[in-house]
């Protein structure tokens, strides 16, 4: 396992932008993850999106190699349910091992779970985490690195603002941070890299693309929607997530069922019913005003978030030095 903070290097060396394409249920798959990877950034897919544990024995080959063909081996990343009720932990912890994803990242439960064999192979696991309390179980837990999910994510979201939620956490922790929540623009990098973040996640944006496996009917509602059409409930799943409205009012739930919250269970992640007509979205939806390739993305992020830095040489040199005026005050 290299240190902590030599994998942020690495990865500031190898990336084209700090960027991770974030892992969304039934969204991200191969396609998506080596467009993201050959594009130059990092892309990651849950594990559950493989319908059959047979389909992803066949996906983690597939992405290995052909990210290792196009000379950006390691550019990929793999999310697994850690929640006790997942029934195919580990068989998907197996093939992990078998194809070694350089960076595992845990959602719902504790990262001990999959923590020795995945380091026993060099990877690195990474906890999702939604406030400065989880991010502490993490780091005891043993995390190589952090995700701070702030408010306004797409699919499950946090509630703490990503300025409170970097600063608290930065506090304690100086190891790896990826901040997500909606973060869609160039600009949201680098303020995401400002607040104290090593890397941003991206979940929202990536999804009117033709990698995407969503439909065209989806694709066409993240363009017209904006952030105020975002509702967040817990009826859909049992946890606080956002989804678009227009997908909500068209699946029947009204003002007084979306209150209801629905009991967690992930004991059938297969029976996607719910979330095949149900369109999660994060406040930076206004960032998607077309559908474009993965490729197309990255590019428009790469020349903004340039321009940003060339802007900043002669944007004013805060802070100011007034003592020379309070002197003149005084004179
Ligand atoms: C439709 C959708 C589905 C998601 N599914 C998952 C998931 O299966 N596992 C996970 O760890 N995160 C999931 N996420 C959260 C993303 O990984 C990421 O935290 C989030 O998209 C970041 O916020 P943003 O959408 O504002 O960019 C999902 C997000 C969306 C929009």
């Amino acid at each position: 396992m290299p240190s902590n903070r030599s994998l942020v290097d690495d990865l500031n060396r190898e990336l084209r932008l700090p960027l991770f394409v974030a892992p969304m249920f039934l969204i991200s798959g191969p396609e998506l993850v080596i467009a993201a990877g050959k594009a130059g950034v990092i892309g990651a897919f849950p594990c559950p999106n493989a319908r059959m544990i047979e389909d992803l024995a066949a996906w983690l080959p597939q992405i290995a190699s052909e990210l290792a063909a196009a000379g950006r081996p390691g550019m990929w990343a793999i999310n697994m349910i850690v929640h006790p009720t997942y029934p195919r932990f580990d068989a998907e912890l197996d093939l992990i091992c078998e194809y070694k994803p350089r960076i595992v990242v845990t959602a719902l439960g504790s990262p001990r779970r999959p923590l020795d064999r995945i380091h026993a192979y060099g990877g690195a696991v990474f906890s999702d985490v939604i406030s400065a309390q989880q991010a502490r179980k993490a780091i005891d837990a043993g995390a190589d690195g952090l995700i701070l999910v702030a408010t306004g994510a797409g699919g499950h979201t946090g509630q703490y603002s990503a300025f409170a939620l970097v600063e608290e956490v930065r506090g304690f922790w100086d190891g790896p941070l990826i901040l997500g929540g909606a973060i869609g623009s160039a600009r949201g990098i680098r303020a995401a890299q400002a607040l104290g973040a090593d890397f941003a996640y991206m979940g929202t944006r990536f999804i009117a693309t033709p990698e995407a496996t969503v439909s065209d009917d989806n694709r066409d509602m993240l363009v017209r929607t904006g952030m105020e059409d975002i509702v967040t409930t817990m009826a859909v799943t049992g946890i606080p997530s956002n989804w678009m409205r227009e997908s909500l009012d068209r699946a029947g739930f009204t003002p007084e069922t979306l209150e209801v919250k629905k009991k967690i269970d992930f004991s059938n992640l297969q029976d996607t019913k719910a979330w095949k007509h149900i369109w999660g979205a994060g406040h930076a939806v206004g960032t998607t005003r077309l559908v474009q390739p993965v490729a197309a993305i990255v590019d428009e992020l790469v020349r903004d978030y340039r321009q940003l830095v060339a802007a900043e040489a002669s944007a004013p040199q805060w802070p100011n030095d007034l003592s020379h005026k309070l002197e003149d005050n005084a004179a």
